[in-house]
């Protein structure tokens, strides 16, 4: 898997991440939710450049006109619940995208709260049988949310390509989805990546619950 951490360079990027991950500014809903559709409509943008192009002739008002433009077939897909604003996102720049959804939610095996189990309910999808499939997640934490979303996926098809993009990474899931995904045509797209994963599996320093802070407390 080939991994593109997009904070290793400055840029506006990291200004909406310290947003997202400010405590004093993250429990704004709104904003928390328009900073993860503004870090998407970037990442959307960097993961253009790894498609595939050919040159096309369209006719302007005054004359022909060639132009560059992408031949894949995107599907995004999107884990529920706190994937939602980053598909919107990816949505506004590949309008064409077929759209797949698949929930995930992680429980906790035991009573100290260091195990985490995933459970995987529901997987809408169009055929993805040769399509470029972008798989986004805002938080990648153990990996095994993407995991298991794209094995739910494959039962719709098998795409031509895999990309995934979250917004922050902890480098043991980056380490785990580098095992699960040992080709290099598997590209995973970041906005950060941090060091720790504490003993509830929460990624350090991070910004806390994502679909928590996108959408409120769940029971
Ligand atoms: C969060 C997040 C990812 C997952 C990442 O979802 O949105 O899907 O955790 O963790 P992992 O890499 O260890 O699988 P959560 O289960 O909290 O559900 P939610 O989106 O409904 O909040
Ligand atoms: N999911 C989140 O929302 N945050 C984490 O730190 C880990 C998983």
């Amino acid at each position: 898997m080939k991994v593109i951490n997009l904070s290793e360079n400055g840029s506006l990027l990291n200004t909406f991440m310290s947003e997202l991950r400010d405590v004093n500014v993250q429990n704004d809903r709104m904003r928390f939710r328009h900073n993860i559709v503004r870090i998407g409509h970037i990442e959307a943008y960097e993961i253009s450049k790894l498609l595939s192009y050919s040159k096309k002739t369209i006719q302007t008002p005054l004359d022909k006109c060639e132009v560059n433009t992408y031949d894949d077939n995107v599907v995004i897909g999107t884990v529920f619940r706190a994937g939602l604003p980053l598909h919107q996102s990816f949505l506004d720049v590949f309008d064409k995208a077929g759209n797949a959804f698949v929930s995930a939610y992680r429980y906790y095996k035991d009573r100290e709260m260091n195990q985490v189990g995933i459970k995987v309910e529901y997987c809408a999808s169009p055929c993805l049988d040769d399509k470029t499939l972008i798989l986004v997640d805002p938080m990648l934490a153990t990996g095994g949310s993407l995991e298991l979303a794209y094995e739910a996926l494959l039962t719709k098809g098998k795409p031509k390509r895999l990309i995934m993009a979250c917004v922050i990474a902890a480098q043991s899931g980056v380490d785990y989805l580098q095992k699960v995904f040992p080709s290099d045509d598997v590209v995973l797209v970041c906005a950060a990546i941090d060091p720790v994963l504490n003993s509830h599996k929460y990624i350090v320093p991070g910004l806390g619950d994502a679909g928590d802070l996108m959408y409120g407390d769940k029971i």
